[in-house]
């Protein structure tokens, strides 16, 4: 990605920004509008912006040839519609998971002014992407497509969330039912859908595409998604904080987490035991038992030999669809995500 096309989806977060704040539809006045200014640069920019600059990416490569200066507009805006729908869902995400740090930062929640408010934040932050999108797309024949996507991924998305969280209570910390397809279930829709389909469909209906036509691209882009949340599992505990830009809680949290799944498979029965009595707990002590078994199970050899599997399938997937464009699009997303450090 050229520094140029970041400093222009940069520019384009300031311009979006600034429409949202002088949003005739709400009387604002300085105290509100400095509320959400502040929030927005503190929550939405961030990030690596993946999703969003892919949104650009893919609009190019699937082009393959100069974009006018009002196609680059669309394509930012779209990428910035993903960027404030991945915040709505981290704002709300950190809260619910007890989290301390995110992009190197507090996590907005944290922020002592903030507290609970941020529960609002996040139903403000879901509200202005229909905004943004009626602003600049509610003419293009797209319009009610591209509607219907945000609604679809952002049901998936939420569902998703729903069975993260909820895997955590049934039957009070049962860890029998941490499973490889559990896991499955909860990775493809709580990250899957919004972080890798929703930026490649958008652009895709940019371009005029019907996506019934892209089955195909959706499973790979699942399938990618799916291997990028075994990566962040695996980040959670083995990343560097300073990194990562967080603090992982995923053991306090019982998370249904890839590591805790591949850890249950290889342990011996005392081992297991030792899980079943200490996964899940607050104490920092007992986190570092749980970490230390991780390692004496090598968890970090079975990480990395599935992330070359991982990778291999996905290319050969990849490599299998008809479209040289689309594999150009596919490789391209894969590539800034392979053995990524964060
Ligand atoms: C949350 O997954 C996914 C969404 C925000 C929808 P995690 O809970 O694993 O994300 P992190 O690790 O806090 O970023
Ligand atoms: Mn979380
Ligand atoms: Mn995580």
């Amino acid at each position: 990605m050229s520094t140029d096309l970041k400093s222009k989806f940069l520019e384009v977060y300031h311009t979006l920004k600034s429409e949202l704040i002088h949003d005739p539809s709400f009387e604002f006045d300085d105290n509100s509008r400095q509320w959400v200014d502040r929030m927005l640069d503190y929550n939405v920019p961030g990030g690596k912006l993946n999703r969003g600059l892919s949104v650009v990416d893919s609009y190019k490569l699937l082009k393959g040839e100069e974009l006018t200066d009002d196609e680059v507009f669309l394509a930012c805006a779209l990428g910035w519609c993903i960027e404030w729908l991945q915040a709505y869902f981290l704002v709300l995400d950190d809260i619910m998971d007890e989290s301390h740090t995110r992009r190197g930062q507090p996590c907005w929640y944290k922020i002592p002014k903030v507290g609970m408010i941020a529960v609002n934040d996040g139903v403000v932050l879901r509200n202005h992407i229909p905004r943004v999108l009626k602003k600049h797309f509610r003419l293009k024949p797209y319009y009610v497509d591209l509607v219907d996507l945000f609604n679809e991924v952002e049901f998936q998305t939420a569902s998703g969330q729903m069975i993260d969280l909820i895997t955590t209570l049934v039957g009070e910390k049962d860890l029998s039912k941490y499973s490889l397809s559990t896991h499955r279930r909860i990775v493809q829709y709580k990250t899957a859908y919004y972080s890798f389909y929703l930026p490649v469909a958008c652009a895709l209906l940019m371009f005029g595409e019907n996506l019934d036509d892209h089955v195909q691209v959706k499973d790979v882009l699942v399938e990618m998604g799916s291997y990028f949340q075994v990566q962040d599992d695996y980040l959670d505990c083995f990343g560097a904080p300073e990194v990562i830009g967080k603090i992982g809680t995923d053991i306090e949290d019982f998370k249904c987490s890839w590591l805790v799944v591949k850890a249950l498979e290889l342990a011996n029965e005392e081992q297991k035991k030792f899980l079943h009595e200490n996964y899940g707990r607050k104490d920092p002590v007992t986190v570092a038992k749980v970490k230390e078994l991780y390692h004496s199970l090598n968890l970090q050899a079975a990480f990395e030999d599935y992330e070359n599997t991982s990778h291999a399938k996905l290319i050969k997937s990849i490599e299998a669809h008809p479209s040289k464009q689309v594999q150009a699009v596919l490789k391209s997303f894969l590539g800034k995500i392979y053995k990524r450090q964060k």
